[in-house]
């Protein structure tokens, strides 16, 4: 018989080690459409944040077609699906990206985490305390749409970054996500990233167009993070599975993500709740915090 009292106290211990450290800062890429370019932020966002020396991870939660691994040349042996299996611990589903990115390959695997017992809940969220100790950042690229299971990884996270590009299909999206993060999830901060853009005030303009319907709308602050132009050269990059920073350092692409990742790098990280990774993963698996707490 197991014995459930001292599985949650392992579990709450675990988190309660992992409450007590320095906290990651956790950034969810979402944007509703697909196409708009959020795995290239996310991807390049990674790689410009750890240039400036910042210990980053990227969590995959999108094992699509143009995913992260892809992007970046790796092949993943197995994902966090297999971790949660039991099949392979952490650290063998983790790969080395570009300047020291790391790669969790996800796909389902975290959402598959609400469904464990207790102990082995308790042993992945000890893995994520062995990470926690020397990350900086945790990036999530997620998947198109406004499933329940995709919104859940940017109600989970600290900051959430929409990418939006200047087409009506991509507006009416990344407003649909803002709405259902914030009407029923309670999210009420939203950094926006216009991609995509083709002259100087575009993105402005873009953002704009956003924030008047948000404004009327609904009870949210928008922040204009920042804008990407279009650039063959980012395509280019995406065939050489090289991340366009890497690639094309010189381009504006990489001029803007480097701006880009200076501002995110400026965000407060709170020293509780939300933000650390303790909350991220109680969020994700839907634990409620008094199970955490108890013990
Ligand atoms: N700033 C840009 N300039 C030119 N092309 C871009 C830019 N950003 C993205 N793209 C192109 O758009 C395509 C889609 O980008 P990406 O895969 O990042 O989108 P996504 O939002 O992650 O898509 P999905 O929802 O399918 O995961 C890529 O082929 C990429 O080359
Ligand atoms: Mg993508």
């Amino acid at each position: 018989m197991l014995d459930v009292g001292k599985q949650r106290a392992d579990q709450a211990q675990g988190l309660r080690s992992l409450a007590a450290k320095r906290p990651v800062k956790v950034i969810a890429v979402s944007g509703g459409k697909g196409g708009v370019g959020k795995t290239n932020v996310c991807a390049n966002l990674a790689v410009a944040l750890a240039a400036m020396g910042r210990r980053v991870m990227v969590l995959d939660a999108d094992l699509g077609l143009a995913n992260i691994d892809v992007l970046y040349g790796l092949q993943p042996r197995a994902t966090l699906a297999d971790v949660v299996r039991g099949d392979c611990a952490l650290e063998d589903i983790i790969l080395n990206g570009p300047h020291g990115v790391r790669v969790v390959p996800g796909a389902s695997g975290l959402t598959e985490m609400a469904e464990l017992d207790a102990a082995a809940l308790a042993g992945i969220v000890h893995s994520f305390s062995d990470i926690h100790d020397d990350l900086d950042v945790l990036l999530i690229d997620t998947a198109p749409g406004i499933a329940a299971d995709v919104l859940r990884f940017s109600e989970a996270a600290h900051e959430v970054l929409v990418v939006v590009r200047d087409e009506p299909t991509s507006i009416t999206d990344a407003y649909a996500v803002v709405k259902v993060l914030s009407c029923e999830r309670d999210v009420q901060r939203f950094r926006i990233v216009t991609n995509m853009t083709r002259g100087s005030g575009d993105g402005v303009a873009l953002y704009n167009k956003l924030s008047r319907v948000t404004d009327r709308f609904l009870n949210v602050s928008l922040h204009h993070t920042g804008s990407i132009p279009y650039d063959e050269r980012v395509g280019r990059a995406v065939q050489m599975q090289t991340p366009f920073m890497t690639a094309y350092p010189a381009s504006m692409a990489a001029l803007s993500m480097r701006k880009l990742a200076e501002r995110a790098d400026s965000w407060e990280v709170p020293a509780q709740a939300r933000g650390n990774i303790e909350f991220f993963l109680e969020r994700l698996v839907g634990l409620k915090p008094a199970v955490m707490k108890a013990g």
